[in-house]
């Protein structure tokens, strides 16, 4: 596995704001500058790979069970309630190719029509909270990767916690928060953030398995920065603004977070571009915020 491949989710427990709309974006943007992109979708409603497959002209309903997510959850979780000695392996064919005019890149669909409605959320009640089924995402993508060469593997996280999503937040290197300006969401993104710190340390610092966790998840995600989505031209977002970043300044560790002034506007183009499967080509926001990203990206690095 490259140790150039950054591993990204994009998160927030608040539903609506933008997440699986700026994965899809960042996705295309980076794929543009000829950056080799591997998109996974966590989301058990699976809008994304619904997108995704959809605009790869076919329908997720019919994808065939095994080429889902869901497969390599329910499989690994079967393995370790009943079979431990058995080890598997999956098909190169989970992945899939998205093409279109001008980029392509990779994805591994999740499907809420797995099994008849297994979903990964149904899927994730099955697990228990061990080092077994939290390293089965990991696993799985350490496998991908050992044969494949990605620069980033972008995560759409749903806005919920469960094992699963756990599992994600401990293997990624970074994160990004997308959150609406409604003066009530800053507490929501201050809490998602000591949701991931908390996390991190309840394995990889407190555990009894704490040596262990630390070395096989590796560091903390860092949080690349928080943006803003669903900008309306003619709404002054000042007190909303302050609001923000007063709060997480007040509940997180302040020199962790950054702000993006690159801000997603509220247009019908991103939406209707989304539902193809492509980014606005009306619109650059995506585009200007995914450069920052990867600048913001060489800044902590460089740190
Ligand atoms: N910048 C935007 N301007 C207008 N509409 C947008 C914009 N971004 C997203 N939308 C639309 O808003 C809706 C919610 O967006 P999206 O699905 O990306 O949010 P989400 O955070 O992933 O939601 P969930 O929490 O349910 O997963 C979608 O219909 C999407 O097309
Ligand atoms: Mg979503």
């Amino acid at each position: 596995m490259s140790d150039d491949t950054k591993i990204i989710f994009v998160g927030n427990y608040k539903g609506g704001v933008g997440k699986t709309t700026s994965v899809l974006n960042f996705a295309e943007h980076l794929a543009k500058k000829d950056k080799k992109v591997l998109v996974l979708d966590l989301d058990p409603q699976s809008s994304l790979s619904e997108i995704l497959v959809k605009n790869n002209g076919a329908v997720l309903k019919d994808l065939e069970d095994e080429r889902t997510l869901n497969y390599v959850f329910d499989l690994n979780i079967n393995t370790i309630k009943k079979y431990k000695s058995m080890k598997l392996k999956f098909n190169r064919k989970i992945i899939q190719r998205y093409k279109k005019d001008g980029f392509q890149y990779d994805f591994i669909a999740s499907s809420l029509f797995y099994r008849d409605h297994m979903g990964l959320d149904e899927l994730a009640i099955k697990m228990e909270d061990t080092m077994e089924y939290l390293s089965i995402l990991k696993n799985y993508l350490d496998s991908v990767l050992d044969e494949n060469r990605y620069d980033f593997v972008l995560i759409d996280c749903p806005p919920s916690n469960n094992l699963i999503t756990r599992s994600a937040f401990l293997l990624s290197d970074y994160y990004v928060i997308p959150t609406i300006l409604d003066g009530i969401s800053s507490n929501g993104v201050a809490h998602y953030i000591n949701t991931i710190n908390e996390t991190y340390h309840m394995y990889c610092v407190h555990s009894n398995d704490f040596m262990l966790a630390k070395h096989y998840f590796g560091k903390k995600p860092k949080l690349i920065g928080v943006f803003c989505t669903f900008i309306r031209g003619q709404v002054n977002y000042n007190a909303a603004t302050k609001e923000l970043v007063d709060t997480l300044i007040k509940n997180c560790r302040a020199e962790e977070i950054h702000f993006f002034k690159e801000e997603i506007n509220n247009y019908i183009d991103i939406a209707r571009s989304t539902e193809i499967g492509e980014a606005s080509k009306a619109r650059n926001d995506y585009e200007l915020l995914t450069d920052s990203i990867l600048r913001r990206l060489e800044e902590i690095q460089e740190a």
